[in-house]
């Protein structure tokens, strides 16, 4: 299944050998019986199981995966979440946009460098198949000689997520719904066991005083979290493959797209074990808290903690929400933002009405993507295959977004932004109410292939003086940042990776349902684009009759 290709390259250049390596998987995604809160459901996996593999790599490595879709009714694409896809834009792994959707029996090869160490992941981009589980671990560690700015004896790692069956939580692809915990701990009973242990509680191994680097990420379709330990603070390091400037919390919150990593130190009286929890944020919770264990070496995994588990704040208590996110900040060496962006695109998020549907849009254009993916269709310059027509870059100043829309309606497209290539953008997302009254959902954004930086939050709408706010001092440099409600969220990055990407909101359905725009840049600059990539739509047709380069 999982063959290592070594293929060293020694830099000659470079007195110590920085070996890079290239990582080969096979893998085939299919759908499985699966029991991930204790109750069987089908599911996407990858290889026959859930959740997908995962990969472990050093900075400067390459990944190929051999994707075979062996779903036999539907596509499938696999998006690499945060990483750059520097000179790769076509293994982002977004349907419509990097790459046809790999049709039923085919096989699509992503091969891609990792050129930063951090926390990542990687999930479905074609329809909602992330909530039916298609997702696994990325992590990458820092390359040979170099080191991380802080020091831990061991790590753990936890991949966050919610799926169909009730929006149950789970915490490396298990959860318990509506079953005791306790019975799968206590020898002997048997409410909710499954026979393979697919939804036994997680337990994290740990010894006594010792420092552990916890990986944290959200891959969740629908929740946003929160995410606390009995008795233990937790110290922020690191939050989508950035350091950050350390800060000790009790809790935190995680919304999906997002990583951490935080340290614990395992300083607590050690003949008990304790509570990790995972609670939701901003909707009022469906399910109970997800749960693992963190279990004090020698103690069997058995003995439930002395206390119970921590309990998350208030689903609405955004001020808690606001005060963890804003405490997030560069770590010192971290690059600063250049100072004069050319380009700001203000973004209004709003839910409307279009036939009869809800769906989400941006400036009032709900995205709907083309058949013919957008990389293709733009470096080959075919007329036709969007709508070329440039997208709003403002929103009408008399838009009172403390309040349902007016008129709800709005319209579907396929535009796209051309941003200037090399060009500094700032991008302001402005939240609004939803369609009832009193309503303003959180919505976490997310932009492939760049980090940006967070230059602020602000409630209400925002006004040309908060620009005077910005945080350029030590700015913390992202690829998914909150947007709260009725809040505003500024951002900057460089256009500097020629390619188009998306940026949207991570919450799965409020995707599908048209909340996101694409970026294009320095298209004209992509290399050869692999057939495969191109092989649908008007990119199809003229590959069948030679018609492409
Ligand atoms: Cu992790 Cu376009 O998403
Ligand atoms: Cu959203």
């Amino acid at each position: 299944m999982r063959s290592l290709v070594l293929l060293c390259t020694i830099l000659v250049l470079v007195p110590v050998s920085l070996a890079s390596k290239k990582w080969h998987f096979k893998w085939e995604v299919g759908y499985i019986y699966w029991s991930p809160d204790c109750r069987e459901n089908i599911m996407i996996g990858i290889n026959g199981r859930f959740p997908g593999p995962t990969i472990r790599a050093k900075a400067g490595d390459t990944i190929k995966v051999e994707l075979k879709n062996g779903l036999p009714t539907e596509g499938v694409v696999i998006h690499w979440h945060g990483i750059r896809q520097f000179g790769t834009p076509w293994a982002d792994g977004t349907a419509s946009i990097s790459q046809c959707a790999i049709n039923p029996e085919e096989t699509f090869i992503y091969e891609f460098k990792v050129e930063k160490p951090g926390t990542y992941f990687y999930h479905g981009h074609y329809g909602m198949q992330r909530a039916a589980g298609l997702y696994g671990s990325l992590i990458v560690d820092v390359a040979d000689g170099q080191k991380e700015p802080f020091d831990y004896d061991g790590e753990l790692n936890l991949l966050l997520s919610d799926w169909y069956h009730q929006n149950s939580l789970l915490i490396n692809g298990k959860g318990q719904h509506n079953c005791s915990l306790a019975a799968h701990l206590i020898p002997g009973s048997s409410t909710c066991r499954t026979k393979r242990g697919e939804c036994e509680p997680v337990v994290l191994r740990v010894l006594p005083n010792k420092t552990y680097r916890l990986r944290i990420a959200s891959t969740t379709s629908l929740s946003s979290l929160n995410l606390a330990i009995g008795h233990h603070k937790m110290m922020v390091v690191e939050a989508d493959g950035n350091y950050v400037e350390p800060f000790s919390v009790n809790d935190m919150d995680i919304y999906s797209g997002e990583s951490y990593s935080v340290l614990i130190t395992t300083d607590q009286v050690p003949s008990s074990n304790y509570w990790l929890s995972v609670g939701v944020r901003g909707r009022l919770p469906q399910t109970q808290p997800a749960l693992a264990i963190l279990n004090y070496h020698p103690n069997s995994p058995s003995k439930l903690p002395a206390s119970k588990p921590p309990v998350a704040p208030a689903w609405n208590d955004y001020a808690h929400s606001k005060s963890f996110s804003y405490k997030i900040l560069a770590r010192q060496g971290t690059p600063k933002p250049p100072t004069n962006p050319v380009r700001q695109i203000a973004l209004l998020n709003t839910q409307n009405k279009i036939n009869g549907y809800i769906k989400w849009s941006i400036n009032n254009i709900s995205l709907a993507l083309p058949p013919t993916p957008y990389l293709g269709s733009m470096r080959y310059r075919l007329r036709n295959a969007f709508d070329d027509r440039k997208p709003p870059e403002n929103f009408a100043r008399e838009y009172d977004i403390m309040k349902p829309p007016i008129n709800p309606s709005a319209i579907q497209g396929s535009n796209a932004y051309k941003l200037e290539f090399n060009s500094t953008v700032d991008v302001i997302l402005q939240n609004a109410n939803a369609l009832s009254g009193n309503v303003s959902d959180i919505h976490p954004w997310h932009l492939h292939a760049h980090d940006f930086w967070v230059l602020g939050y602000g409630d209400g709408r925002f006004s040309k003086k908060d620009v005077t706010k910005f945080n350029l001092k030590n700015p913390p440099l992202r690829n998914t940042v909150v947007l709260f409600p009725y809040g505003w969220t500024a951002i900057r990055f460089v256009a500097d990776n020629p390619g188009v990407w998306a940026f949207h909101c991570h919450i799965e359905p409020h995707l599908h349902m048209g909340m996101g725009v694409i970026f294009a840049e320095g298209v004209e600059l992509v290399k050869k684009i692999p057939k495969e990539a191109l092989a649908c739509g008007m990119t199809g047709k003229m590959l069948m009759n030679n018609h492409l380069p």
